[in-house]
């Protein structure tokens, strides 16, 4: 028992959120290596065509060369076990990666020193905040020119609404990139350049080293100074609760390519974050160091190997211990069950689980019984976890069949593939499926449902683009057919007769709001 709570004690989990290009591969590449998970950095993700010989994964992601899962990493530093849950983020963002997040305990923030928050980090902090869970942020890119860092805190709390706290603080930036003063320690971590070199050398300066000037650019000094007497006398002070709340974000600056100021984060981290947390489960909570196992789906990946029609269900374990032989009980489906072929997935290799504990990440040979956010329990216990909500689309296209003889395939592909969460899918109140409208998070959503649909439901489609670019669900008990809406809005319906708004710009769902006086509209749909 003491052993259960040792390992659940020493595990962490999260998921890196970034817009695309801050720097989260390369930073995901340099803490493993910490780890000695990989020998080589420049192999956890195959962005280019060249990269792709450990995966078998649909062929659309070969033909794009990019990866259309996201997969998780586990490492062990100094004692813990460390689980990164990689959240896809070119075009191959998807609901997934919403999902994701709902898996991790907190999440890390890469921030573009240069750009600032940009739209991806947007939406998927949004969804963090839905969790309250911390999070911790790297600025990246220290070594090019960057914005000034009081400019990006403020963008931070302005444009994201959570108060920051700097942990180091940066000693100019590019050419004139000196390294991090460190709060906490007073010192300074210089930042020597090797003419293009990956491992900068670091070397641990005093505030109070009387060669401190000549070692900075002329004027470093006396602005970091002023700098550190600022926010020592008007930044938040450092609050361990707020940043366990996620109400106040820890700032660290760096440059992950130069593997500069990695390894202190990493370690801060590790301090900052807790343990697995508990799961709420029929308004109770449930401890992750209960003696029973509990688990449940974040995401389904179908098809991952073609030859074997396979489909894999990721199961986040929130409390206690799995082992490969034993029997458990699914709540969803009410039955006794053995979890066949229990993998981790490591850098997109595979290999099968002994004995996994809570805070890690499974994944589960699916026959096609699971759906996203069943419950998966030691046999006994019955309760189910809060499900995953689900997150309004981005883009949305008409599709139908385009051999009318095949309406029964079309109809039963569509609904399997929405049920497995790659896409939703909308009509008009109180009709069929006549005409279907479909929704995704992101739009290469669109080309796996055209490829599914035809390799393995043998249906052709036609999908139409529409104009639409926002749904909200309808929250209030208001009559849709009483609603004055703009011309350009649109009612519709998801599989369970919950009614939303189609809107062409935000523009319409003001309009709406401001004509509809008792309208609630909601940008996720409830979980069960
Ligand atoms: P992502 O996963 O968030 O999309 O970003 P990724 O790590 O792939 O990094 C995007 C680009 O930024 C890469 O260059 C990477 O080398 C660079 N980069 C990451 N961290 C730093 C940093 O600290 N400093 C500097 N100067 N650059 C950084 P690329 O040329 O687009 O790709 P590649 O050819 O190097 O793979």
């Amino acid at each position: 028992m003491s052993n259960l709570k040792e390992q659940i004690k020493k595990r962490r989990t999260f998921a890196i959120i970034s817009h695309p290009d801050a720097g989260k591969t390369t930073l995901t590449e340099k803490l493993l290596l910490y780890g000695g998970a990989i020998n080589l950095a420049g192999t956890v993700k195959g962005k280019k065509n060249t990269r792709h010989a450990v995966s078998d994964w649909m062929e659309i992601e070969k033909q794009r060369g990019i990866s259309v899962t996201s997969s998780v990493l586990q490492f062990k530093y100094d004692g813990y076990c460390i689980n990164i849950l990689d959240t896809p983020g070119h075009q191959d963002f998807s609901e997934d990666t919403y999902r994701t997040l709902m898996a991790a305990d907190s999440a890390v923030m890469v921030i573009d020193a240069a750009k600032g928050v940009e739209a991806q980090t947007r939406k998927l902090f949004k969804v963090c905040t839905l969790r309250h869970i911390p999070i911790i942020t790297f600025i990246n890119k220290m070594d090019r020119e960057a914005q000034s860092p009081f400019d990006l805190l403020e963008d931070i709390e302005n444009v994201l609404g959570i108060n920051t706290c700097p942990m180091n603080w940066p000693i100019g930036s590019g050419k004139e990139f000196k390294g991090v003063y460190d709060r906490k320690s007073r010192k300074i971590l210089s930042y020597i350049p090797n003419n293009g070199q990956q491992e900068v050398e670091t070397v641990e300066l005093s505030l109070d080293d009387p060669d401190l000037d000549s070692k900075l650019f002329y004027g470093q000094k006396d602005a970091l100074f002023d700098d550190i007497d600022l926010l020592d006398g008007a930044g938040n002070a450092f609050d361990i609760d707020l940043v366990r709340k996620g109400q106040l974000t820890p700032v660290f600056f760096g440059s992950a390519l130069n593997n500069f100021g990695v390894e202190p984060f990493l370690q801060e981290f590790l301090e900052l974050t807790t343990g697995p947390l508990p799961r709420e489960a029929g308004g109770e909570l449930i401890a992750p160091d209960s003696d029973f196992f509990s688990a449940f789906v974040f995401k389904i990946q179908a098809n991952m190997n073609k030859a074997h029609r396979d489909r894999v269900a990721f199961m986040r374990i929130c409390s206690g211990r799995f082992d490969k032989n034993m029997d458990v009980y699914h709540v969803q489906g009410d039955r006794k069950m053995k979890i066949s072929q229990p993998q981790q997935i490591m850098a997109q290799e595979r290999e099968i689980v002994e004995e996994a504990f809570a805070g890690d990440i499974i994944g589960v040979f699916d026959p096609g019984i699971f759906s996203i956010g069943d419950t998966i329990v030691s046999p006994g216990q019955k309760f189910a976890f809060k499900g995953i909500p689900t997150f309004a689309p981005e883009h949305f296209a008409l599709v139908r069949q385009k051999d009318t003889m095949k309406r029964k395939q079309f109809v039963k592909g569509m609904n399997q593939i929405a049920q497995e969460g790659a896409i939703q899918i909308f009509h008009e109140p109180e009709s069929g499926m006549e005409e279907v409208i479909v929704g995704v998070v992101g739009v290469l959503q669109f080309d796996v449902l055209k490829y599914r649909l035809e390799n393995e439901y043998n249906v052709e489609i036609i999908m139409e683009s529409t104009p639409y670019q926002f749904i909200r669900w309808i929250v209030s008990d208001s009559d849709y057919k009483t609603l004055d809406l703009a011309s350009d809005t649109k009612v519709v319906a998801d599989f369970k007769e919950n009614k939303l708004l189609l809107f062409r710009s935000e523009w319409s769902i003001d309009w709406a709001l401001e004509h509809n006086k008792d309208l609630r509209l909601q940008e996720f749909g409830n979980a069960e």
